[in-house]
Order: structure tokens, then C-alpha cells, then sequence
């Protein structure tokens, strides 16, 4: 493998794990990032996020001298061969991606580039965004590329020394195979393509995972109502290749950083261009649906009988998006904890990630710091986020805390029996359930 100098701009999750990852495979990587507190944390190793396997890539980067990182990002391209722009797409006005950080780097480094130097687009940018920064650098012996990232978040390091497949499109073939060249030693299938096939693909593959999530979340209610069972089905239907089982597990609703942004970017750029997606727009309609319906099921159920939750007290077992993450962005536990809120719910919660003091969450719920403080006198239990931890919980105690014995179950991670036992009443999603109360 050719050894390449690598400059990446930003250090999100993509943006780091691409470094460190990079620089284990043997190339030069100086990362950028406008936060100079983050920069110097990132000298010491210490990453802000929870993903596992990075700060240990990141020490060793720092150990072999391969992995750098400056705040100055024009000094981090002016050397590089290739340049990878990892930085934030939030989900801006009416659902586009608001490209303001793209642009603003490119203007920033554009004088710097050395001559030659290729152009990586590697978050997720609409459609076009590859042509748009090469408009933006306005030099024409620079190329643009896009090498879109299937990072899951707290799967992130093994996800990309482990890719399914990696994907590059630009219009100049050469600057394609340079940067598929990166890659050479993680053996994965390549397909090089034009920049608009790899930015679509991106939005394809969240859009699909989406679609499942939202389909596995329609039939877990058609589970409930025929007396069938979600997961002999999902692994019924999974067993087909075509289908596949993945990605099928029924949950409070998909969410997190990257699809409900990137299905709402997506058909609003569908809408800008007069195309009518029905099956985008029911995909993202259904997750919204799905999760009215389970706060509908939570009110039906309580002491108030009348769908209202005014002083109802309700624990909430997790609150980050999924396990194995800190992350609340688009959380569809607190989508959840919202519309319980609005009916008057107060919420007790407790998420084994949210260690300290959270006031921005202080509106919504009450954070503790221990599952049986979040029970006490509680009228009911919600699971909200799949952590394993919960399964291993003192069921016995949280009854003993618990002012009701109805537990939620909207992740299917809890045993059944085993909270029986404890003369709890488990309600999961997607096999039939006796209405309590
Ligand atoms: C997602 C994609 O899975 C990655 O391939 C992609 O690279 C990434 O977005 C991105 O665009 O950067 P991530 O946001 O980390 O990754 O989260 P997922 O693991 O996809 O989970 C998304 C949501 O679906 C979560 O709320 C999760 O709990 C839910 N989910 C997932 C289910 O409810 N059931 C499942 O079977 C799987």
C-alpha cells in the first residue's frame, strides 16, 4: 500500500474514526478541528465521544507519529495528498441539509490545497454537494470526490476496518482510485461510480434502513392485534436472503444523528425537484405514528383512565438513542418523553451513559443516577433504550419501589419470566398483551 499524506477536517465520530482509523493502516493523518479545547483533549488521547476502540487507535496514532491534530486547518492541508471534509450537515430549514460548514471550509482552505490534491466529501451532503465545492474551490487542479460513510455510531472503528463495501465517485477516475487506494488493505468490495451515484447511495442505504424499521414497527402492530409473534415473524421473513434479519428489531422508533436527518433532507429534496416519494414520505410519517401510538398505549393503561397522565409518575429505563452510545440527538426516547410530558406525565428516568448532570434535559425528566430511584413510586416502568443492563436488573427491588407493576417494554429486551417472578406484568411490542388498569 502506497503510504498518503491525509489531511481530515473535523473530529465528530466520522471524522475521528476515519483519522485514527486511517493512521493504523499506515498513512499520514493530521486532523483539524475548529474547537482548540477538543484539540487539546486530542493530544492527550481523550475522546469525548463513546465509542469503542477509538482512544485506544487514537493513543497508538499519537504513539507511531502518524496521527496529528492542529486547530489551524489550512496549515493541516497544505501538505496533503488527500483531504477529507467531515463535518456537521445538520437537518436545517424545511428539512435540507444545511451545507454551511462544507462551505465555509472550503472557502477556508481553498488557496491551500497543493496542486493535485483530491477533495473528499465523506459526511452525508445532498445530492451535487461534490460538484458545489469544486464550484466553491474554483480550482480546477484540484478534484472533488465523494466517499460516503456507513459508520454506525459505537460500531464505528470495527465498521470501517470492517467495511460492507466502500464507496468513491467523482468525475475524474484517477481521483476516485486515489482514494479507494486508502483502503487497499481492508479487501472490501469497491464500487467507483460518479460523484451523484456515491452522494445518492449514501441517502439510499439510510432511507432502506429506515423503511425496514418503520415496516418492522408496522407489523409488530399487526402482531399485537392477530396474536402473532414479531420475532418468530422477523425471523421467518429474515431467513430469505432477499429479505435478510438484520435491522428488523422493533423499538420506540428509529432516531439518532443520522436517518431521521437524512430522510427528511432527502425528500426535501425530492419535493424541491417535484418528485413525489410516497414510500420516503410514509416511511418517516409511520415512525412518528408508531410513537404516538405507544404514549396512546402508556395513558390508556394509567390510573387517570381518561388518556390523560396529569401526575402520573413514570420511570424511564434509558434515554440515549440506542445502546452503546452517549448520544441524544434525535432520541426516540425523548420523542417519547415529550408527548408523556405534554399529557402531564412527570419522569423519573435513568440511562447508564448520562453520568452527570444534564440541565438541558431538566424541563423534561429528572435524571438519577440509580434504575431504583428512577422506579420509586412510579406508576409504571418504560424500557426505552436496549441496554443489556437492564435485563440484569434487581427486578424484585424495582417492584418493591414501584407504585404500579406494569413495565413498557418497547426495546423486547426484557425476560419475561424473570420479571413474573418478580410480580411485574411485562408488556413488549409486537406479541399480543392484556390491557392493564
Ligand atoms: C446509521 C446507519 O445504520 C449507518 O449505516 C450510517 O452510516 C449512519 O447512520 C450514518 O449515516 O452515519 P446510527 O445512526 O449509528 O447508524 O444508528 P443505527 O444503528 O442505524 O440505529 C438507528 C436507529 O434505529 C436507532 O434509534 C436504533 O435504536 C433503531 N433500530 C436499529 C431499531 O429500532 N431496530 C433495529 O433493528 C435497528
Amino acid at each position: 500500500m502506497t503510504e498518503r499524506r491525509v489531511a481530515v477536517i473535523g473530529t465528530g465520530y466520522v471524522g475521528l474514526t476515519t483519522g485514527a482509523c486511517l493512521a493504523s493502516l499506515g498513512h499520514r493523518v493530521v486532523c483539524a478541528d475548529a474547537d482548540p479545547g477538543k484539540v487539546e483533549r486530542l493530544r492527550r488521547a481523550e475522546v469525548d465521544i463513546l465509542e469503542p476502540g477509538l482512544p485506544e487507535l487514537v493513543q497508538e496514532g499519537l504513539d507511531s507519529d502518524l496521527l496529528q491534530f492542529v486547530g489551524d486547518t489550512p496549515a493541516a492541508v497544505r501538505d496533503a495528498d488527500v483531504v477529507f471534509l467531515c463535518l456537521p450537515t445538520p437537518m436545517g430549514a424545511g428539512g435540507a441539509a444545511d451545507l454551511a460548514a462544507v462551505e465555509a471550509v472550503a472557502g477556508e482552505i481553498r488557496a491551500e490545497l497543493p496542486h493535485g490534491a483530491v477533495v473528499v466529501n465523506k459526511s452525508t451532503v445532498p445530492v451535487g454537494t461534490a460538484d458545489r465545492v469544486a464550484a466553491l474551490l474554483g480550482r480546477p487542479d484540484v478534484s472533488v470526490v465523494s466517499n460516503p460513510e456507513f459508520l454506525r455510531e459505537g460500531r464505528a472503528v470495527h465498521d470501517f476496518l470492517h467495511p460492507d463495501r466502500i464507496v468513491v465517485g467523482g468525475a475524474e477516475a484517477e481521483a476516485a482510485r486515489r482514494v479507494a487506494e486508502l483502503y487497499t488493505d481492508l479487501a472490501a468490495p469497491l464500487v467507483v461510480t460518479d460523484a451523484a451515484s456515491a452522494e445518492l447511495t449514501k441517502y439510499a442505504a439510510n432511507f432502506f434502513l429506515a423503511m425496514k424499521l418503520s415496516f418492522a414497527n408496522n407489523l409488530a402492530t399487526l402482531c399485537e392485534r392477530f396474536g402473532a409473534d414479531i420475532g418468530d415473524v422477523t425471523a421467518g421473513i429474515g431467513h430469505d436472503p432477499r429479505i435478510g434479519a438484520a435491522f428488523l428489531q422493533p423499538g420506540p422508533g428509529w432516531g439518532g444523528s443520522c436517518l431521521p436527518k437524512d430522510t427528511h433532507a432527502l425528500l426535501s429534496v425530492c419535493e424541491a425537484a417535484g418528485i413525489d416519494f410516497p414510500l420516503l414520505r410514509a416511511t418517516i410519517e409511520t415512525n412518528v405514528e408508531h410513537q404516538a401510538r405507544l404514549v396512546e398505549r402508556v395513558a390508556a393503561q394509567s390510573s387517570r383512565g381518561d388518556g390523560s397522565l396529569d401526575g402520573v409518575r413514570l420511570a424511564l429505563y434509558g434515554l440515549v438513542f440506542k445502546a452503546g452510545t452517549a448520544d441524544l440527538r434525535d432520541s426516540p426516547a425523548l420523542a417519547i418523553a415529550r408527548q408523556l410530558r405534554e399529557r402531564g406525565a412527570e419522569l423519573y428516568a435513568y440511562d447508564p451513559a448520562l453520568t452527570e448532570a444534564r440541565p438541558d434535559l431538566s424541563d423534561l425528566v429528572t435524571l438519577v443516577d440509580d434504575p431504583l430511584k428512577a422506579a420509586e413510586g412510579a406508576e409504571a416502568v418504560l424500557v426505552l433504550t436496549e441496554w443489556p443492563d437492564f435485563l440484569e436488573l434487581d427486578w424484585e427491588e424495582v417492584a418493591a419501589r414501584l407504585d404500579g407493576r406494569l413495565v413498557h417494554d418497547f426495546r423486547n429486551v426484557l425476560d419475561q419470566e424473570r420479571l413474573e417472578r418478580a410480580g411485574l406484568v411485562r408488556q413488549s411490542i409486537g406479541s399480543p398483551y392484556t390491557m392493564a388498569g
